[in-house]
């Protein structure tokens, strides 16, 4: 068991995890692991329920992944929850997404809390109810204090929207005289995007089979290691996430270099 395990475990007793399964894992724990939890509709579809069912049922894998996230010292994850264009859905399954964000909200308040992870919700929150904004502000006030992992709820949001608006920041302070075209660098436009704090993005999975990125996190994901898993979403579990860790630690992450330059040592 790592130092880091040992420590998490005697710390959190009471994670819905399982522990013996999260301990037998010796590959790396990446820093920034980002999910697209995809596949409730499918899930739920083919047991003849309403889709809705599915998306209830994917928020039980959301706690599970987060506490097994936490018990592995994961930085930060980010979940997809809700896309920009997830608003163009049928007006009952977003009115019902919205609900449960709320319920996730009052239930989880305890055990994020008490497991040291802090919320954050990412993407265009102008467009969520005034009440649902105002819950998560209080979440994300109530959990800030000594978090041990961030967890980044992408809510309304898309990546080319993201990148348009550090753009349109950018263009702003260059026409204010406050900024000079020379001036942008990368380092500046990764410190105005929603993820600014966090560390580089090491692993973007994929939920259901499908092989795209949605438009979710196009600047990040420029040298993140990408899984795709046939499970749906809600049956995601440790051993779906183990699956993934186990992936992510046999590949060489080049960064643009050969494989003979790592090995030698350059930078
Ligand atoms: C995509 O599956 C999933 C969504 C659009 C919603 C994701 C939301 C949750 C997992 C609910 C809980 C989340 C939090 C953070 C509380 P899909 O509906 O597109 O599935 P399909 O491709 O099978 O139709």
């Amino acid at each position: 068991m790592s130092a880091l395990a040992q420590n998490t475990r005697q710390e959190l007793t009471d994670l819905e995890v399982n522990a013996d399964l999260l301990d037998a894992y010796k590959g790396h724990v990446p820093r920034h692991i980002a999910i697209i939890m995809d596949g409730n509709g499918r899930w739920a579809q083919s047991r003849g329920m309403k889709r809705i069912k599915g998306h209830h049922q994917g928020a039980h894998s959301v706690r599970h992944v987060v506490e097994a996230c936490r018990y592995l010292g994961v930085e930060t994850l980010t979940l997809y929850a809700f896309s920009e264009q997830n608003w163009g859905r049928p007006q009952d399954e977003v009115s019902g997404l919205m609900t449960l964000f709320d319920i996730y909200i009052k239930r989880e308040r305890k055990r994020l809390i008490k497991n040291n992870v802090g919320l954050k919700v990412i993407g265009d929150l102008e467009r969520l109810s005034p009440k649902l904004r105002k819950s998560i502000a209080e979440l994300e006030e109530a959990t800030a204090k000594g978090a041990k992992m961030t967890l980044q709820v992408a809510v309304s949001y898309g990546g080319r929207e993201e990148i348009l608006l550090v753009t349109r920041e950018i263009a702003k302070l260059v026409e204010q005289g406050k900024l000079k075209p020379d001036d942008i660098t990368e380092e500046l436009f990764n410190s105005m995007l929603f993820t600014a704090s966090q560390p580089e993005l090491d692993l973007m999975i994929r939920t259901s089979g499908e092989l795209r990125i949605s438009n979710f996190l196009l600047w990040q994901v420029a040298y993140a290691e990408i899984f795709v898993t046939d499970t749906l979403w809600p049956d995601f579990d440790e051993t779906s996430l183990l699956e993934a860790l186990t992936s992510y630690s046999q590949r060489e992450r080049r960064f643009g270099k050969t494989g003979d330059q790592l090995k030698s040592g350059e930078n």
